[in-house]
């Protein structure tokens, strides 16, 4: 029996991936920049034990069915293609747990899988490198693929019909920044009503402007972005981070039907820090990914003014401060 835990962090698009290649092997339409988060946090252990007949999760203290839809979406295709390529017959008990809200927009399925990659990959001796984990990861869950690595990092989306150049690449590590912040506003606590999976599909379907306003502007956005984190040029970060966002949820909008992933205080959040920017009060920006939780990138020199001015908004139901974190690692094993 082997017995593995391993810890890895969520990260936020600071550029989107917004749309899918190949449904199946999770190949996205874009490439896409990312920031790994410090403090939030997936912790999972597997067990890897011929004596299992079946292969079960326990999430957040919470036994999952085999039969619900989140298992069948996410762990059985995962755990298919998982075997299928690295040859094990072993079942497996997942026990994971998020010190964050689970699937409200928070990027726990790509701290998650993340996590359970490097967790396999220590509990079968794969020895995979940085690169090989994120394709591992990728199987579960697209952003997964960008939790392997801390600091800053992006995921390339590559041309191959079977992803072998979709891969991370490292732009910056995780100290690369200490004065970048980010604060996660989070205005509700449920299940969102759409996955990513399902707004991300519809609107590669239906939206007429997704070619036009999301795929054609991104190629600009992953330049300029690369050059903000490099330089450290905090407005050009914010600025193209919060416009790459915007355009994301306007292609969302532009579907049929719609995908509204906004509350009243995700509008008010959003309304407020670009109204303090405005009159030079505060210069903070915001990004938002398939949820109504809003993430604002700001100076470690403006905290106060972030706690003052954004922290005790109308609707607001917690707000978690953080700055940039580190990359997925394995913290126990017990191999017999
Ligand atoms: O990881 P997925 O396949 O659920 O997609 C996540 C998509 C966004 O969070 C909205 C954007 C991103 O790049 O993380």
């Amino acid at each position: 029996m082997k017995i593995v835990s391993a810890l890895a962090h969520p990260n936020i698009a600071l550029v989107k991936y917004w749309g899918k290649r190949d449904l199946n092997l999770i190949l996205p339409l874009n490439s896409s920049i990312s920031v790994t988060l410090a403090n939030l946090a997936s912790h999972t252990t597997i067990h890897l034990d011929p004596k299992l007949s079946i292969d079960s999760l326990k999430l957040n203290d919470q036994e999952i069915s085999p039969e619900s839809k989140v298992f069948q979406e996410y762990f059985n295709s995962y755990l298919k293609i998982m075997r299928y390529k690295f040859k094990f017959t072993e079942k497996l008990r997942i026990i994971t747990k998020n010190n964050f809200p689970t699937s409200a927009g928070l990027a726990s399925s790509a701290s998650g899988f993340a996590a359970l990659s490097v967790a396999l990959n220590e509990a079968l001796g794969l020895g995979l490198d940085y690169k090989k984990l994120s394709q591992m990861a990728r199987m579960g869950s697209g952003s997964a693929t960008r939790s392997i690595l801390g600091g800053f990092n992006y995921w390339q989306m590559g041309v191959a019909p079977d992803g072998s150049d979709s891969e991370i690449g490292f732009i910056a590590d995780q100290q690369h920044w200490p004065e970048l912040c980010i604060a996660i506003a989070i205005t509700a606590t449920g299940e969102k009503i759409y996955s990513s999976r399902e707004g991300m599909q519809r609107t590669v379907k239906t939206c007429p402007i997704y070619q036009t306003a999301w795929l054609d502007t991104v190629k600009k956005d992953l330049q300029d972005m690369e050059q903000a984190i490099l330089s450290k040029n905090f407005t050009l970060m914010g600025t193209v981070a919060e416009k790459n966002a915007l355009k994301m949820h306007a292609t969302m909008i532009a579907s049929t039907p719609p995908i509204n992933y906004w509350n009243e205080a995700t509008k008010l959040i959003t309304n407020t820090i670009v109204e303090l920017r405005e009159n030079n009060r505060l210069e903070s920006y915001f990004t938002i990914d398939a949820g109504p939780q809003v993430k604002i990138l700001y100076q470690k020199k403006d905290q106060l003014k972030v706690e003052n001015y954004l922290g005790k908004l109308v609707g607001l139901k917690e707000i978690i401060y953080t700055n940039v974190g580190s990359a997925a690692t394995v913290i126990n094993h017990h191999l017999e």
